[in-house]
C-alpha cells in the first residue's frame, strides 16, 4: 500500500507532491514560443465571444472563480460562475456570443453533465474542462480541455485543483490573444506561468506548515478571507478543512466580513487571511486588524517580499512573490497542505473523508 502511495503516508500528500509534474503535463502543446495556444480550439471562432458561463461544483467551481476574476480583469467579457446543482434549475439566456465552460475533474459530475445537457439543447456551444479521458462529460460537450494532471485518487481535490487553475489561465490568454487583447501584464502572467513547475517543486520543498497545523489542529472554528481573484483560494482553503478535518470552516470576501460573520470572532476562532500584496492588500490589511481587534488569532499567506503583516498577523506564510494574477496558483498548495497536515493529526484518514464521494454521480 505505501509502494503505491510513493513512500508517502496518504495519496493526498503524493498527489500535492506531484503538482509540479501535473503543471508540466498541462503545458505540453500549449506553452510555446508563440504564446498560449490550445489546438482544441482552432476551429472554435472565438473571437466573437462576449459571453462566458461557467459551470462546475466543489473545488472545480472554485477553479472557475477564479477563471472569472482573471479574464474580466483584461477583456469586456461578461464571465458568470454557477454551482452545477443551481445553474440546472436556472433560466440560463444563450445566445451566439455566448460560450459555456463546464468544469468537472471526473467528468462524471451528475449536476455538471445535467447543466451541459441543459445549454446544449439551448443552442450553446460547450468547452469542457476534464481530467478523464473518455468521460461523460467530454463525450457530451463539444470540445474538451483535458487538464492532464495523472489519476487522482485522494477524495479531496489537489494537483487537478492546480491544473483547474493552470489550464484555465491558459484558456483565458488564448481567448484574450484571440480577441486582441493581449496586454503587458499578461505577457508577465506568461512569463510566470512558465516557470509554474520550478516554483513549486521549490515552494513543495522549502514549505513547513507542520508547528501551524499543530496549534490550529485543535480549532473548532476556523473564518477564511481574501479579495478579488484571492477570494477563491479562501473557498478552497475552508473547503479543504472542511472536508478533511471537519473543522467548521466558513469562507468570506474580506469586505463582507462586517455584515455578519465578523460577530462570531472571538479568541475561539481563528481568521485564515489569504492576503498577498495586490492592488486590494491594503483593504484586506484592514479587514485583517478588525479582525484583530475582536481578538481573533490570525495567520495569514502572504508573498515574500511583504513584510506589512509583520506584528498584525500572529503567525504568516510565505509564497514566493509573482504577479497578482497569478496568486491562486501558489496559494494553493499552502492551503491544501495546511488541511491535509491538520485532518492526519487529528487521526483522520484524509484521502477518504467521512460522507464525501470522490465524485456524485447522483443529484
Ligand atoms: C466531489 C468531490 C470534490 C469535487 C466535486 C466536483 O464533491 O469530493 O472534491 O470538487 O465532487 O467534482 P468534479 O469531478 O466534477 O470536478
Amino acid at each position: 500500500a505505501s509502494a503505491e502511495k510513493g513512500g508517502y503516508k496518504h495519496f493526498m500528500l503524493k498527489e500535492i507532491n506531484e503538482e509540479p509534474e501535473a503543471i508540466e503535463s498541462a503545458f505540453v502543446g500549449r506553452i510555446t514560443n508563440e504564446g498560449p495556444i490550445l489546438t482544441e480550439l482552432k476551429e472554435f471562432n472565438l473571437e466573437k465571444v462576449e459571453k462566458i458561463k461557467l459551470v462546475a461544483c466543489g473545488t472545480s467551481y472554485h477553479a472557475g472563480l477564479v477563471f472569472k476574476y482573471f479574464l474580466e480583469k483584461h477583456s469586456n467579457i461578461d464571465v458568470e460562475v454557477d454551482v452545477a446543482s443551481e445553474f440546472r434549475y436556472r433560466n440560463i439566456h444563450i445566445d451566439d456570443k455566448t460560450l459555456v465552460i463546464a468544469i468537472s475533474q471526473s467528468g462524471e459530475t451528475a449536476d455538471t453533465l445535467e447543466s451541459v445537457r441543459l445549454v446544449k439543447s439551448k443552442g450553446a456551444r460547450v468547452v469542457a474542462i476534464s481530467n478523464v479521458v473518455g468521460s461523460t462529460i467530454t463525450r457530451e460537450s463539444d470540445v474538451t480541455i483535458l487538464m492532464n494532471a495523472g489519476p487522482e485518487i485522494g477524495v479531496a481535490a489537489t494537483k487537478t485543483y492546480v491544473n483547474q487553475l493552470v489550464v484555465l489561465y491558459i484558456l483565458g490568454m488564448y481567448i484574450l490573444k484571440e480577441k486582441n487583447m493581449w496586454n503587458e501584464e499578461l505577457e508577465k502572467d506568461f512569463e510566470f506561468l512558465k516557470k509554474a513547475p520550478e516554483i513549486f517543486r521549490k515552494l513543495l520543498s522549502d514549505i513547513n506548515l507542520e508547528e501551524y497545523a499543530a496549534y490550529y489542529k485543535n480549532y473548532h472554528h476556523f473564518m477564511y478571507i481574501g479579495r478579488g481573484i484571492n477570494y477563491p483560494s479562501a473557498l478552497e482553503g475552508a473547503l479543504k478543512l472542511k472536508e478533511i478535518s471537519y473543522i467548521n470552516a466558513t469562507a468570506y470576501p474580506a469586505g463582507e466580513l462586517k455584515h455578519g460573520p465578523i460577530a462570531l470572532l472571538d479568541p475561539t476562532f481563528p481568521v485564515f487571511a489569504i492576503a498577498p500584496k495586490d492592488r486590494l492588500f491594503e483593504k484586506t490589511k484592514s479587514n485583517i486588524e478588525e479582525s484583530k481587534a475582536r481578538k481573533s488569532r490570525i495567520i495569514s499567506v502572504t508573498n515574500e517580499s511583504n513584510k506589512d503583516l509583520e506584528g498584525i498577523s500572529d503567525d504568516i506564510i510565505y509564497v514566493p512573490d509573482s504577479p497578482e494574477d497569478m496568486y491562486p496558483l501558489t496559494i494553493s498548495p499552502v492551503i491544501q497542505l495546511f488541511a491535509y497536515l491538520i485532518a492526519d493529526m487529528r487521526g483522520y484518514d484524509p484521502d477518504k473523508p467521512r460522507n464525501l464521494a470522490k465524485s456524485v454521480t447522483v443529484e
